[in-house]
């Protein structure tokens, strides 16, 4: 099993590329199958979650290649509308395959995610919309069979919770159904914004992307096209928080600042420095850095969740005590038992946490118990005193391409080791 070895206390400093969105890529990758053309994909991550996403499309009979960053998608005729329960499993956004399957073949079956890392994770919101836009759904023995053997209508439906992953489902069923579709309570993240440009650049029809009420005119059909994937901001977060932990100075390229307001205030709010253009951000940390009092999950443009345990972990180094609250998943806390174990003063209590911030962490043995608890891990070893030994990094590899090299590149002391 791989595992990072880190020798911690070193300051970053250079620059770092920003990976593409994995938030992004693997909506679109779903999206790309709706259109009877070829998709060219650019700046897409080379991740383990993006290899599943394609290894579904190929199951469907898509051809699909993947040459650097870049993924070319034809899906003009499609056989196999059930996703491999393997693939499921491996990848709990395989579910948003369902819209896209349904919108371009009238039947779908998949295995029902169960619960994950994160708390149970129910799909409900997904289910009753696309129900209400015609389709079947039956379970049996863990399977959700889904159909519309008259085809999908268009429908009016609002999301009781702003839910990212429903919103890219019901768009991904509405863009071919017959009639309008209007999405109340929409999700705002710039993933979705992300995924209607996709969806418009290849001849749907949907306004209102990054509002609350979007609308959907379904069309015929739809053509492939070139498409360029968004920076990722989670990955963005993740670099400045590394930084700001070590005491750093980093320049970020190639991300995108408009999608980072509320982290780049966070991180105001601890003393640091950013300079931002367009797409670049010159970054330097707190000495010291700064607690921040109250720090609150919320859909965005609120605070991301995922997020949070990545700034815990910078925070714990902070002056003063920052109080976390987890408004978005029940079980969002998993990193707290490591950082303790590394020598943070960190107490919790049903969604809170409150962090007293210490003069040092040290490293210990640790593993990652999910993607961006195991990125905490990894933030909080570069900035701990010796060495740090972290497992399980399967978890990261979902989420982060190649991180360390792009760490060694910037001055930290880590390595793979397998
Ligand atoms: C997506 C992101 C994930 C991020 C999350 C919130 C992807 C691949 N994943 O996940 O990284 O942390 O948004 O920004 O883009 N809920 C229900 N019923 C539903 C759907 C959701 O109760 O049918 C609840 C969830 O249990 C959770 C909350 O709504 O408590 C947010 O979930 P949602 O926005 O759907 O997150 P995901 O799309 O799963």
């Amino acid at each position: 099993m791989p595992k990072f070895i880190i020798q911690g206390g070193h300051r970053l400093e250079g620059e770092i590329p920003v990976q593409g969105a994995k938030n992004s890529a693997l909506p679109i990758l779903a999206a790309a199958l709706l259109c009877e053309g070829e998709s060219v994909l650019e700046n897409c991550p080379a991740l383990s979650d993006v290899y599943a996403a394609c290894q579904i499309l190929t199951s469907a009979g898509c051809q699909c290649r993947m040459q650097e960053h870049t993924v070319s998608v034809k899906a003009e005729t499609l056989e196999n509308s059930e996703i491999p329960e393997s693939l499921t499993q491996e990848m709990r956004s395989s579910i948003i395959f369902l819209g896209a399957m349904l919108g371009r073949m009238h039947t779908c079956a998949v295995g029902y995610p169960g619960g994950c890392e994160l708390g149970s994770r129910p799909i409900d919101l997904h289910l009753q919309a696309l129900e209400r836009m015609g389709v079947r759904i039956h379970e049996e023995n863990g399977i959700l069979y889904c159909s519309a053997p008259k085809g999908l209508h268009g429908a009016k439906i609002h999301l009781q919770f702003p839910s990212v992953g429903a919103t890219e489902n019901i768009l991904l069923a509405a863009v071919l159904a017959k009639g309008e579709t209007v999405i109340t309570n929409a999700a705002r993240e710039p993933e979705i914004i992300d995924l209607i440009g996709y969806l418009n650049s290849c001849g749907a029809d949907i306004s209102g992307a990054g509002c609350s009420t979007v609308r959907v005119q379904g069309v015929k059909k739809l053509h492939g096209c070139t498409y360029r994937i968004m920076p990722d901001r989670i990955v963005t977060a993740t670099w400045l928080a590394a930084a700001a932990i070590t005491g750093g100075t980093l320049r970020l390229l190639h991300t995108d600042v408009t999608s980072l307001e509320g982290i780049l205030d966070v991180l105001e709010q601890m003393g640091c420095q950013c300079h931002c253009t367009e797409d670049s951000i010159c970054f330097s940390a707190g000495k010291p850095l700064r607690a921040v009092r109250s720090l609150k999950t919320m859909p965005y443009p609120g605070f991301p969740t995922d997020a949070q345990a990545i700034f815990m972990a910078a925070l714990s180094r902070a002056e003063g005590t920052s109080v976390f609250e987890e408004t978005i998943f029940e079980n969002r806390f998993r990193h707290v038992d490591a950082l303790v174990k590394m020598g943070a003063d960190i107490q919790t209590a049903g969604r809170i946490a409150v962090v007293h911030g210490v003069k040092q962490l040290h490293g210990a043995a640790v593993s990652a118990t999910d993607l961006r608890g195991g990125a905490a891990l990894l933030v909080a070893g570069l900035g701990a005193q010796g060495e740090t030994i972290l497992t399980e990094i399967s978890h990261i590899d979902r989420g982060y391409d190649s991180p360390e090299i792009l760490l060694s590149d910037v001055g930290a002391v880590i390595r793979r080791v397998f």
